[in-house]
Parts: C-alpha cells; structure tokens; sequence
C-alpha cells in the first residue's frame, strides 16, 4: 500500500530512541524527510547521520530541549524552513512517570501538554498550506485504564486525548487532521520497561501477563499505526485515540 508520503516532511520531538527514533525511521523509509532531535547532542548527530544514510532523505538534526518554549518554538521554526514546509508533525518526547510529589504534575503538564500545544501552534500555518497535513500525537494507554496510581502521567496523557480531539475538529475545515495513538507497554532495549525487567521483574511479570498475546509491543509496530495516520491513505480518520497495546486494556471501545 502507498502512503503517499514520499518527498513529504515530517517534524518528530524525542527522536533519538526509542518510540520516536523508530517513527523517523518509519516515515523516512517511506521518503519523508525528516527533523529529528533530543536534548543530547551527541545522540542527535548521531541518529540524524544513520538516518540520512539509511534512506538518502534530507534530515535535520539539531538537539532542542522542548521544555525550553523559546528555544524549541526556534528549533521548529528552523526545521520547517530547512525541510521547506511541513506535511506531519509527531510530538512524541513525554516526562515520564511517577508519583512522587507535586514536581511530577507540573512536569507532565511542561512536557506532554505544553510541548504538544506549543508545537501545534507553531507547525499549523505550515500544515495547513500543505494541503494534507497530519498532527499525531504520542499518548499511553495509561491515560484510558487505571495503571499503577494517580499519576501526572497519566492524568497528562489524557488531557493530550481531549486535546487532539477538539483541535481535530477546529482544523478540519483548513486541510489539517489530527490523531492520538496511545500505545501499551512497548519493549525495547535502552527503554523503560527493559529497566523495569531488570529491577522490578515481579511488576514486568504482573504486566505481562495482562497482555492476551503473550508480548509487549515494540517501537516499530507503534512507528507502522503512526505512519498510517500521518498519510494521506488515512485521510478519512481525524479525532480518533487509535490504542496500539496487543489487547493489554481492557475496556471496550464504543
Ligand atoms: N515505552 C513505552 O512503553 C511507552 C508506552 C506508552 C506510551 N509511550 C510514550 O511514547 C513516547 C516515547 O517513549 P519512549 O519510551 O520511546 O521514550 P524514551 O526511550 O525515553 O525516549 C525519549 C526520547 O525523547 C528525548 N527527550 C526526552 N526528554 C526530552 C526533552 N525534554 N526535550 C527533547 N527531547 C527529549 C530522548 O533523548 P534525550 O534524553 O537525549 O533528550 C529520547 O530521544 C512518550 O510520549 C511515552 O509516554 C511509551
């Protein structure tokens, strides 16, 4: 199937690893060129080189704290001008779990929500000339079951759900859609739930169990459900939280 994404441009935050390393890939390997970046610049150079050479796409890789609003509504600003306009924006960087005090809410609040409106903001004047343009937005399936406990993570990650829905609507209208994909416990070396096997193995046990297929998911499986929701192939779907989680979640979805 052709996305229709070849020779088109795509912006994705928190790019070096993980989810978001492997959603450039996805969307390079499919011709897009690609802005990628991470707050380590080392690791930025690096991955914007491998995936450059990878699939012979333009790349822009420059490190950007998205936490920093001036210097990452600087850094898109420079990519879209660099890629020369913007088909697909993925804010994907998140600020992590955990429950420990009020830090974590105002963090999640900075991180998830902000990074994501902020970006919205500035990318849409571009998205909008381009005639097709898609916002996907990273979520967690955290945001739609009880997990763990009342975390700011969890509580951020569904008002991103509430947002993308009611931003979905007030730019159809200009040519823009926008989409959540929220994905399950997603294992890759490197990552969070790799860390959690290692020391907390009775809770990567517990969790696993709860999925019906026996596996967690990984990275490129998540890439694959945003690439389809970034293309014009998707071009009927807008406002929906597509949950990418091998059936770890247990609600059913009406
Ligand atoms: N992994 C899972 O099981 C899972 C499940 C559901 C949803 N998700 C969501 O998927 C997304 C990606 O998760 P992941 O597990 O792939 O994360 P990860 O492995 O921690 O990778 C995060 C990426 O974002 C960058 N980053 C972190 N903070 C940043 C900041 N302030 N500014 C710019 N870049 C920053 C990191 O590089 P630097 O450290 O160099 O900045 C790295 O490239 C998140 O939104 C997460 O909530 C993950």
């Amino acid at each position: 199937m052709d996305l229709g994404l070849k020779g088109k441009n795509a912006i994705i935050t928190g790019s070096t690893r993980g989810i978001g390393r492997a959603i450039a890939e996805r969307l390079a390997s499919e011709g897009m060129n690609v802005a990628i970046g991470a707050r380590d610049d080392e690791a930025t150079a690096a991955a914007g080189k491998e995936i450059a050479e990878a699939h012979g796409v333009k790349v822009f890789a420059k490190p950007c704290n998205v936490k920093d609003a001036e210097a990452y509504k600087a850094w898109l600003e420079a990519a879209i001008e660099d890629l020369g306009g913007l088909d697909v924006f993925v804010p994907n960087v998140s600020g992590g779990g955990g429950m420990d005090s009020e830090k974590n809410w105002w963090r999640n609040f900075e991180i998830d929500v902000l990074h994501t409106v902020r970006g919205a903001e500035t990318c849409l004047p571009a998205l909008k000339e381009s005639g097709a343009g898609a916002i996907v937005i990273i979520g967690s399936t955290n945001a739609v079951e009880t997990f763990m406990g009342p975390m700011a993570y969890n509580a951020m990650k569904a008002a991103l759900v509430t947002y993308s829905k009611q931003l979905s609507q007030f730019v159809a209208g200009k040519g823009v859609r926008v989409n959540t994909v929220s994905p399950g416990p997603i294992y890759f070396e490197g990552g969070a739930w790799e860390m959690i096997k290692g020391t907390m193995p009775k809770m990567y046990e517990g969790v696993l169990k709860q999925i019906p297929a026996g596996r967690m998911g990984t990275p490129e499986e998540v890439a694959n459900v945003v690439a389809f929701l970034a293309s014009p192939a998707a071009s009927l779907v807008t406002g929906v939280n597509l949950v990418a989680d091998n059936g770890f979640t247990k609600r059913v979805q009406l």
